[in-house]
């Protein structure tokens, strides 16, 4: 039987690189996306045959696209995990002074580039590989995504960043807890790394960070472990340190949010089963 592949987005650097060497150490191939060609490509030659690389900007679907397309055929048909890694901080200060107006004297609009790359090409990447996974010969796959411990506490200096990794737990628990999704092997998870040491952060701040307060990258490959080797969905992992701490979705408030939140799903489930509506509303 032919070897699992991979996807790894980011991987021409930091955690995604690490977790692309990580998967090949497992007995995987892997396709790396990643924006930086100039990385990717030595890279993708010195670790050799068992990878690919394919210049990919996540937040171009079509990129997405054709790296989904490429990777099944390079695999012989076949896909069986993704790691939606490639994360950036934010490009523009929503708090910025003197910011740039148009012809017509209102502000520009601000770039949300941060939430393209962040939240919506991981949408786009669920999307695409519950696709191809669905045509395995053994349908299924698994996802894990690179979320941040900035998807639970506020980090005010990036907004963009803060939100888009709170968006990644929400969207962690409600598709991977999808019963339909389950039932056809496909599991999400997420991981939310404190501190790593990785490219991510200016050095100028990153080289004042204590060390008592980094990461190792030896605990990001273990939380991807722990989702490779189970068939648990919808989970979310903090990791802090050497530790891995699973963080629960909050308890109901009382007995109205749980009816909402358990009950009303059966109501939401048939309201979709009508579509008509539902499309007069799709702009
Ligand atoms: N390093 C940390 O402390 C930390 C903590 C929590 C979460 N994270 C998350 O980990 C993930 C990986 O970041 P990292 O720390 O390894 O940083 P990194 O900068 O070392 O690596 C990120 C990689 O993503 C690539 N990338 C950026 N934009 C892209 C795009 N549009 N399309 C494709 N690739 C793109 C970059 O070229 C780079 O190779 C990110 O999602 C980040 O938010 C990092």
């Amino acid at each position: 039987m032919s070897s699992p592949v991979a996807i790894v987005t980011g991987a021409s650097s930091g955690i995604g690189l690490a977790i692309t060497m990580h998967l090949l150490s497992r007995g995987f191939r892997v396709v790396m996306a990643d924006v930086n060609a100039a990385d990717g490509t030595r890279i993708s030659a010195e670790l050799g045959e068992s990878t690919k690389f394919i210049q990919t900007n996540v937040a171009v679907y079509a990129d997405q696209a054709v790296l989904f397309r490429e990777a099944f055929k390079w695999g012989g048909n076949r896909l069986d995990f993704l790691a939606a890694n490639a994360g950036i901080d934010d490009r523009q200060s929503l708090y910025e002074e003197d910011s740039e107006e148009s012809e017509d004297g209102t502000p520009k609009e601000l770039s949300l580039l941060t939430l393209r790359v962040n939240l919506d090409a991981v949408f786009q990447g669920i999307w695409l590989f519950k696709h191809y996974v669905r045509k395995n010969a053994i349908p299924g796959g698994k996802i894990v995504i690179t979320s941040s411990a900035a998807g639970f506490y506020p980090m005010s200096s990036n907004p963009q960043y803060t939100a888009s990794k709170h968006g990644l737990i929400g969207l962690t628990r409600a598709a991977g807890l999808h019963q339909p999704l389950i039932s056809e092997n496909i599991t999400v998870n997420c991981i939310c790394p404190t501190f790593v040491h990785t490219n991510l952060c200016p050095p100028h701040i990153r080289d004042k960070f204590p060390q008592e307060h980094v990461t190792p990258m030896s605990t990001v490959l273990k939380a991807v472990d722990l989702f490779l080797d189970s068939s648990a969905s919808g989970e979310t992992v903090e990791l802090s340190l050497g530790q891995l701490h699973y963080r629960k979705v909050p308890p109901y408030l009382d007995d109205n949010t749980r009816w909402l939140g358990q009950e009303a799903a059966k109501l939401w489930e048939e309201g979709y089963e009508q579509p008509p509506q539902l499309k007069e509303q799709a702009v």
